[in-house]
């Protein structure tokens, strides 16, 4: 095959290289188009920009493909540990059994935050959205380790911050739900491993400790898996902007926190719920009335947990999940009506031409809500577990970018559209 592309403007030729990667996309290399041609590309929201050459994880949309590093979804959910695959996803390959420990061993470490910042959650009132306390709490976390934050790094101080990051978010999350109930902080323990622990911060009091049972640690561990990473997705793609100027790594998550937090990215799974329980309380089991409001383009109603940007087939993450909500709820005992209009509505959408002709499935969004309500986790805890599912994999591609010796600041450009040149009028003359 060609490793060029022809492109013809105003009667001149030009050659645009051909990149392709190991499993055979391709993508035309336009970097230098600009200054051959004069010409950039449009492509609003990107959907038809690579932003890089990426070695972490590989989508395949139409076919309902998820690998990280090569190792498919289902098998690492199968076998593996979210521990394991952060390592895996950061460090680009499966640890030996003393990496692994020693990992281990340094994220649990690094478990505890400073306790003057533990006044800093008092602050906000006890209604505050965790997520905006979470991405605020990231960025204070840096004040703490300034020798963390040079724009230079040796593979040393990028390792301490990265597990330092790793392990204190998972704390900085658990204290702000925390506040939200007015509860007093717990710590970790050392024997409990990663997610049990977060739990156990989670839910423990002076009255009760609690830890997870093996059924819902490893509901969750999957569920982690499930979110660990997921290519340019928007948030990701928002870590490596910011990590583009140079910015540490700590300005850089908080900045992904917030652009997960949106209703059309990681916010989605607090908008299932919230969409399942506007449908409970109309009844229940009117479906067609949302489906046909999805469908009306005039109004702004979506069926959240639905359709995706690259997956035009059943989204893999889906339908491992749905899986493992069954088992939580049967293992809970809980009969959740919510679960009920779930299904009925994936159900009715699947057989309707609008969402089969779109080819909207639904996302992992779809089922995750409910596993967490199970676990009695508040809606507007979901979007904050899944930024704590999505931290190794940020941390993964700021870690690819800031090592890429070619790595420069990102800025893509526009074509203006506004005012040509115009002149400054006076404001008492103006008509
Ligand atoms: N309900 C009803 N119609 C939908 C939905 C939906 N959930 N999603 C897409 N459509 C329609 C669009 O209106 C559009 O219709 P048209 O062709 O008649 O104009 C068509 O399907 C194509 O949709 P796009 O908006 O072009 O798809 P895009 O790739 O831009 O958006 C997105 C993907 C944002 C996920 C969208 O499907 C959506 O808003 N879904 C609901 C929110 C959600 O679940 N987000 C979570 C995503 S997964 C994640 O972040 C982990």
């Amino acid at each position: 095959m060609s490793t060029t592309a022809k492109l013809i403007l105003q009667d001149q030729t030009y050659d645009i290289p051909v990149v392709e990667g190991s499993e055979g996309e391709k993508g035309l290399d336009i970097s230098r188009l600009r200054a051959q041609t004069g010409y950039i590309t449009l492509d609003p929201s990107y959907g038809n920009t690579g932003s890089c050459l990426s070695g972490i994880t590989y989508i395949d949309g139409d076919a309902g493909i998820l690998r990280y590093r090569g190792i498919d979804i289902g098998e690492l959910c199968e076998h593996s540990t979210f521990m394991e695959v952060s390592y895996l996803l950061i460090y680009g390959h499966l640890p030996t059994e003393a990496e692994y420990a020693r990992f281990k061993e340094r994220v649990h470490h690094h478990s505890l935050i400073h306790e003057d910042m533990k006044s800093f959650f008092t602050s906000y009132p006890g209604h505050a959205h965790p997520m905006a306390i979470l991405s605020a709490m990231v960025c204070s976390l840096s004040v703490y380790h300034p020798q963390l934050l040079e724009p230079e790094q040796t593979q040393s101080q990028r390792d301490q911050a990265i597990t330092r990051l790793l392990s204190k978010v998972r704390v900085l999350a658990a204290f702000a739900y925390k506040r939200s109930v007015g509860e007093a902080f717990v710590y970790t323990r050392p024997e409990l491993d990663y997610l049990s622990n977060f739990m156990h911060m989670m839910f423990t009091t002076p009255m009760r400790e609690y830890v997870p049972d093996e059924t819902i640690r490893k509901a969750l561990d999957v569920l982690f898996i499930l979110h660990a990473d997921h290519e340019q997705n928007c948030s990701t793609s928002t870590v490596r902007m910011v990590g583009s100027s140079k910015a540490n790594l700590f300005a850089s998550l908080s900045a992904g926190i917030c652009a997960l937090w949106g209703p059309l990215h990681g916010g989605a799974n607090q908008a299932v719920i919230e969409m399942l329980q506007t449908i409970h309380a109309d009844g229940g089991g009117n479906y067609k009335k949302y489906i046909e409001k999805a469908k009306d383009k005039s109004d702004p109603f979506l069926l959240m947990g639905f359709g995706h940007r690259v997956y035009k087939n059943y989204d893999p993450r889906a339908a491992i999940i749905k899986k493992y909500c069954d088992k939580v709820l049967e293992h809970l005992g809980i009969h959740d009506p919510i679960l009920e209009i779930a299904k009925g509505l994936e159900e009715a959408a699947l057989t309707d031409p609008y969402f089969i002709e779109r080819k909207l499935y639904p996302n992992v969004d779809f089922y995750s809500g409910i596993i967490y309500r199970a676990l009695k986790i508040p809606t507007n805890m979901f979007t904050v577990m899944f930024a704590l599912g999505r931290l190794p994999g940020w941390i993964a591609h700021w870690k690819e970018m800031v090592e890429d010796p070619g790595m420069k600041i990102a800025r893509p450009r526009q074509i203006y559209t506004g005012e040509r040149s115009n002149n400054y009028v006076p404001i008492g003359i103006r008509p």
